[in-house]
């Protein structure tokens, strides 16, 4: 990449930045010297992407925002103006930063330096933001915390590749993050924030014309919104995905038939471990089958449901599995100690809620709910081993965490039995008790009577 050195010699300096124009000629051996010996110069008049020379912060030279600020014409002022509030707005980036030019001309001379570049082209978009956010060194220095590599990811995907031949049906940069009025990602006005990202991807995917040529579906972003994810994601679930959760921001492609269960994976990492313990995770490789998708569909994942395993015509099992005799014996079999299991977890949840209802105390009923749900839930996922043998031991944990629900509520029924007892008798004594005031008082008054 050529540099693009600013020379000093033909920059008009404004007043007093005689010393800025000195420093900036300075540089340019300076920064010559730092990148052929390959160590970076703690002089940050250096610090220029992949060997080009920023001017070090310059708000008085800054002169394509000074003069483009003041542009009657709407299209030449509007950058200007957006400008200010990006994130870009560091003097040491400027619109020089994007179009090169010398930001130190204060006149349209600002525009004859070599490279200026007026009008990058949709495929040249990824090769401009790329100059600085491929440049770890140059990054470094301005914000060190920002991860670098988006250009490198993006020009693997689908969409770097369609931009790189000048399909400009497929974003480059600027079509996702805008280009005068870029913010960072957790801004909630960027187009990129999370809230904000399946109308982004769902705008151009959603459009039959824009994706007619490629015979794509277009219900990827309508699909989304009712599943389950979309679902979490309106209830404000941070972990829920969006497009982005599964596909990443810059290497949109679908994930391979082999790696959508490391996709799912990310986040259900436990179902993953036992689907790759199951007969599945080898039978579906060599079939190119996708992972988790071939049972719970991609875009529109809806709540895992006890009628997926089984032999009945809607279970899962039997889109592939309608005449395997195996299959069928084990579907069946799992299917069954799901179903007693969840009968009994019901049932305790039932007398429990009965008890309550009847007034008694059960103390530590809500843990023992809470352990009955755990036990399940581990249950769901050890399904995916497709072995009933390994089934059995969670199947088990339910049953101790019913049994330890029952027990709770007949401690709890006896206690009172005890309690109750207690009353009749107390009571009876203070009948008994009363009865003999009664009949002594009667005695005094009779007693009383005879003597008067
Ligand atoms: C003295 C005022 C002035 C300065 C300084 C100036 N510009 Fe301009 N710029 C203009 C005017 C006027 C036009 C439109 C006419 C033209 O193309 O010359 C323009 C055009 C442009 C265009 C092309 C717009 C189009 O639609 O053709 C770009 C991009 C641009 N300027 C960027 C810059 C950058 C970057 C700098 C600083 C390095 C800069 N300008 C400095 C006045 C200025
Ligand atoms: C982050 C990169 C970036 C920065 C920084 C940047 N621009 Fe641009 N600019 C672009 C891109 C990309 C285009 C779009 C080119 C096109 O579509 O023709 C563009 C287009 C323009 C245009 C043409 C008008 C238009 O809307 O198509 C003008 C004028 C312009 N820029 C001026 C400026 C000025 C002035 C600054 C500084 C205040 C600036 N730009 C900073 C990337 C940038
Ligand atoms: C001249 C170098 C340069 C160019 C060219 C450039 N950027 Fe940047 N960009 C930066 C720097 C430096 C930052 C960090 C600024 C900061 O944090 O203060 C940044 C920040 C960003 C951020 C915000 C990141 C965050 O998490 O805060 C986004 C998004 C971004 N740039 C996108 C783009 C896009 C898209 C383009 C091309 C249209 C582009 N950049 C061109 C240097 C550049
Ligand atoms: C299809 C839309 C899309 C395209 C094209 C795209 N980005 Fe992004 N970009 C995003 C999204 C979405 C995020 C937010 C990522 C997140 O929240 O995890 C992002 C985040 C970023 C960030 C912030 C840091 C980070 O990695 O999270 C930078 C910098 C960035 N993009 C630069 C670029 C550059 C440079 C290009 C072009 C080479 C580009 N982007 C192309 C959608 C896009
Ligand atoms: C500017 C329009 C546009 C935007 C915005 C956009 N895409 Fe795309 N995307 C396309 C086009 C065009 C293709 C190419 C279709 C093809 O060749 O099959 C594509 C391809 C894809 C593919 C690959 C499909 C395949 O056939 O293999 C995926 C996955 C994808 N995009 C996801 C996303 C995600 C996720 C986002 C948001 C972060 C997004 N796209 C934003 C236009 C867009
Ligand atoms: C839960 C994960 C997940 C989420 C969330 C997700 N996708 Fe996908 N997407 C996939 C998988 C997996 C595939 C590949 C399907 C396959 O191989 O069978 C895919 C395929 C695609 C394709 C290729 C065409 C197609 O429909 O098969 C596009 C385009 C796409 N997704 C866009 C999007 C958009 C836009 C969003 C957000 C509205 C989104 N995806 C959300 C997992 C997801
Ligand atoms: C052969 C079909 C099948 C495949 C393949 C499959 N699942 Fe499941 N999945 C099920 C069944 C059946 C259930 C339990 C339904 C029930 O509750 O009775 C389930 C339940 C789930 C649940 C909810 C239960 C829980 O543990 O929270 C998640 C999450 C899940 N699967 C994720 C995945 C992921 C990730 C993959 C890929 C690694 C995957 N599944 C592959 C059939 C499948
Ligand atoms: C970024 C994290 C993330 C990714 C990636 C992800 N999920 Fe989820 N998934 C979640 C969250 C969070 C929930 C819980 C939603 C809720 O609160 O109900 C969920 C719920 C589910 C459920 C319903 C569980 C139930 O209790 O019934 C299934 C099934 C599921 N996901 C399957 C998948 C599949 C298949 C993939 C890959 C194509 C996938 N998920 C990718 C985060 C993720
Ligand atoms: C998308 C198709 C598909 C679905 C849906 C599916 N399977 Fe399979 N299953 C396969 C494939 C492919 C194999 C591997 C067969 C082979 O390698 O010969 C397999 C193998 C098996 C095996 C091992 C058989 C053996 O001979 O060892 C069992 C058990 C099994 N599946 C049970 C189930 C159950 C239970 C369900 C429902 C929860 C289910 N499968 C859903 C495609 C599927």
């Amino acid at each position: 990449m050529a540099a693009v050195a600013m020379s000093p010699a033909r920059a008009v300096p404004p007043e007093g930045a005689a010393s800025t124009s000195a420093s900036a000629s300075a540089s340019v051996s300076a920064s010559a010297s730092a990148s052929a010996s390959g160590s970076s110069s703690e002089n940050p008049a250096d610090w220029g992407p992949q060997g080009r020379v920023l001017p070090p912060s310059m708000d008085a030279t800054n002169s394509c925002v000074t003069c483009h600020a003041t542009l009657t014409d709407q299209k030449l002022r509007a950058p200007a103006k957006e400008f200010v509030t990006s994130v870009h707005r560091d003097d040491r980036i400027g619109c020089a930063g994007c179009h090169h030019g010398d930001p130190r001309d204060p006149t349209v001379g600002a525009h004859k330096s070599e490279g200026f570049l007026p009008h990058p082209t949709h495929a040249e978009v990824p090769g401009v933001c790329g100059s600085c956010h491929s440049d770890a060194g140059f990054m470094r220095h301005l914000n060190s915390r920002l991860p670098v590599g988006q250009a490198a990811l993006y020009n693997l995907s689908l969409h770097g590749k369609l931009t790189a031949a000048g399909d400009e049906n497929a974003p480059a940069c600027a079509d996702c993050h805008g280009k005068h009025d870029i913010l960072g990602p957790s801004s909630p006005k960027s187009p990129v924030n999370r809230a904000n990202v399946s109308t982004l991807c769902g705008g151009c995917h959603g459009d039959g014309k824009r994706m007619a040529k490629y015979g794509l579906r277009t219900d990827q972003a309508s699909k989304w919104e009712k599943s389950v994810h979309g679902q979490a994601f309106k209830r404000g679930n941070p972990n829920a995905p969006t497009c982005t959760g599964c596909h990443g921001a810059h290497a949109a492609t679908p994930p391979e038939a082999s790696s959508v269960g490391r996709a799912c994976g990310r986040c259900h990492e436990e179902e993953l471990a036992y689907f790759d313990m199951g007969p599945h995770s080898k039978g579906f490789r060599k079939r190119g089958l996708a992972e988790c998708v071939a049972c719970h569909s991609n875009h529109d994942v809806q709540p895992a449901s006890s009628l997926m395993v089984g032999t009945t015509p809607d279970a899962t099992c039997m889109k592939c599995h309608s005449k395997d005799e195996k299959p069928r014996k084990i579907a069946d079999e799992i299917a069954g100690l799901l179903r007693g299991a969840r009968g009994r977890a019901a049932e305790a949840r039932a007398f429990v809620a009965r008890a309550r209802e009847e007034g008694l105390h059960v103390a530590g009923a809500s843990f023992a709910l809470d352990q009955i749900a755990t036990a399940e839930l581990k249950l769901r996922g050890v399904v995916h081993t497709l072995d009933p043998a390994r089934l059995e031991g969670p199947v088990a944990a339910v049953d101790k965490a019913v049994a330890e629900a029952r027990k709770l509520v007949d401690d709890a029924a006896q206690t009172r039995r005890v309690e109750r007892r207690g009353y009749y008798v107390s009571l009876g004594i203070a009948c008994v008790l009363f009865a003999s005031l009664a009949l002594k008082s009667l005695q005094l008054d009779r007693r009383r009577r005879g003597r008067s």
